[in-house]
């Protein structure tokens, strides 16, 4: 049976105080709607719509970037639930099989809990996701009868007595394809909001002899995001699963709660990860891989072996092959370091390619900018650059070569050669004491008093 997801973004969300759509704010380094998107692709989902309507522009964008198969459909107006899930209804014209609706804001939303709702639709024609919730404040609540849901009622329109159930409305439903647009044709707004609900599909379900049955989850799975704080909440929630899922997975972290997490880290086996490391998007770490504290990765690899940090920067594009070192105070963007290369000192290594063994002493700067272009920097194997050495780009090193310390590199340089490129060195006998004297006399001199 195929599935096809509708996942329901067009809500302002006033409360985030923000220019940026609520689904665009980020959980973890990715979009909230992200984690949603993540969250149905468990159904291994045949299509994907998502309903956009406040900053629909900027949530296009972003969906392209998550999943380039995913259809966006405008909701121009926001009537309601039930009139946002008809929005998908010529996007999904001819679609047979299963509708999972859900909502975008909705991050803590388990795979296995849309899988157990699927499953549920073998004994009934609609499946409702529901929860007990500690506190029902405003949910819609579910009326039960027996095992089967007779109807939701919303809270403004609830008697005091349905305002005493418990069991409360995610939102989420699954339901066939064809039979969810019959019913949502039906639907209507009288209600105290004067929405078209999306949860009067229950009813209407009923009406016409169908099956209708609610799946229970953990509250903490449904909880949306409305504000900044429930975003910080929610990065925090996010962050210590994603730690306890990379210990159980034989991850070291030394300390974990202080380690920062993005939605698509990937750590494997037996690293080890100090105190105090954040992963920004797009970080893979190998098996055995060592990255020492303080430091900050973003979209780079680490190879198995090896060894990052203390306090070491590796930006977009950055490739550590097998047993590589990047040591403390080093910056590198854009570059691929080839294996058993060492940089574990105080530099810049941008638009780079480092060779095999090769050795970066000590405050070594590619300078790759140079006010308007960037350039590259080529490096052999097993070359040695010496501390303090500056490599005006674009240029080249090869094999076997050395710069000597303090170099100032502007011309490629052949392998096996040492480049010296530096003002020659002058000791002027006596000199120091006699210049010494000099000052001091200067100084008396100004100061009116002793030397
Ligand atoms: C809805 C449910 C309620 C449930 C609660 C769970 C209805 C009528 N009520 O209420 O039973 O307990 O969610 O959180 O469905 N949206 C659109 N277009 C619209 C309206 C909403 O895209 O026209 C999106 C929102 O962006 C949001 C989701 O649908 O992601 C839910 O909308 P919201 O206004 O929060 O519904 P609630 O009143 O909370
Ligand atoms: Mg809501």
């Amino acid at each position: 049976m195929s599935t096809a997801l509708i996942i329901l973004a067009a809500g302002k969300g006033t409360r985030m105080n923000s220019d940026l759509p609520k689904v665009l704010h980020p959980i973890a380094q990715a979009p909230m709607l992200a984690h949603a998107m993540r969250a149905g692709r468990a159904l291994a989902p045949a299509k994907t719509v998502i309903v956009a309507g406040h900053e629909a522009e900027a949530v296009t964008a972003a969906v392209a970037d998550i999943d380039e198969d995913a259809q966006v459909v405008l909701q121009t107006k926001q009537l309601g639930t039930a009139h946002a899930v008809d929005q998908a209804r010529t996007a999904l014209n001819g679609f047979e099989g299963d509708v999972v609706v859900l909502y975008g804001d909705t991050p803590f939303l388990q795979p296995e809990t849309l899988e157990r709702m699927v499953a549920a639709r073998a004994h009934a024609d609609l499946v409702i996701l529901g929860f007990q919730a500690a506190d029902p404040a405003r949910y819609g609540r579910l009326v039960m009868d027996g095992d089967s849901l007779e109807r939701i009622v919303e809270y403004k329109d609830a008697s005091d007595a349905e305002r005493t159930i418990k069991f409360c409305n995610s939102g989420l439903l699954a339901c066939d394809a064809k039979l969810l647009f019959e019913l949502i044709a039906k639907v209507g707004n009288k209600n105290a909001s004067s929405e078209y609900y999306l949860t009067d599909v229950v009813e209407l379900a009923r009406a016409e002899g169908r099956s209708v049955t609610a799946v229970a989850c953990d509250e903490a799975e449904t909880l949306g995001v409305n504000s900044r704080a429930d975003l910080a909440r929610a990065d925090a929630v996010f962050q210590s699963r994603a730690r306890a899922e990379l210990l159980e997975s034989g991850v070291t972290l030394m300390a974990p709660e202080t380690v920062y997490l993005s939605l698509d880290t990937v750590i494997g086996r037996d690293a080890v990860v100090e105190p105090n490391v954040v992963f920004g998007p797009g970080v893979t770490v190998e098996s055995g891989a060592l990255i020492r504290a303080f430091s900050h990765l973003e979209g780079c690899h680490v190879s198995r072996g090896a060894k990052v940090g203390p306090y070491a920067r590796l930006r977009p594009g950055t490739e550590l092959a097998e047993n590589t070192h990047i040591g403390n105070f080093v910056e590198i963007k854009n570059a691929a370091i080839a294996e058993g290369a060492k940089i574990n000192h105080l530099s810049y290594i941008g638009d780079a390619l480092i060779g095999t063994k090769t050795n970066i002493g000590a405050g070594t700067v590619t300078c790759n900018y140079d006010g308007v272009m960037k350039h590259r920097t080529e490096i052999g194997a097993n070359v040695f650059i010496g501390s303090n050495t500056l490599l005006v780009a674009p240029v080249k090193v090869g094999n076997e070569a050395m710069t000597a310390t303090g170099a100032v590199i502007t011309k490629d340089i052949e392998d096996g050669a040492l480049a010296i490129a530096r003002i020659p060195q002058v000791n002027k006998p006596g000199r120091a004491q006699k210049l010494m004297d000099l000052l001091r006399a200067k100084k008396a001199r100004r100061d009116g008093g002793d030397v």
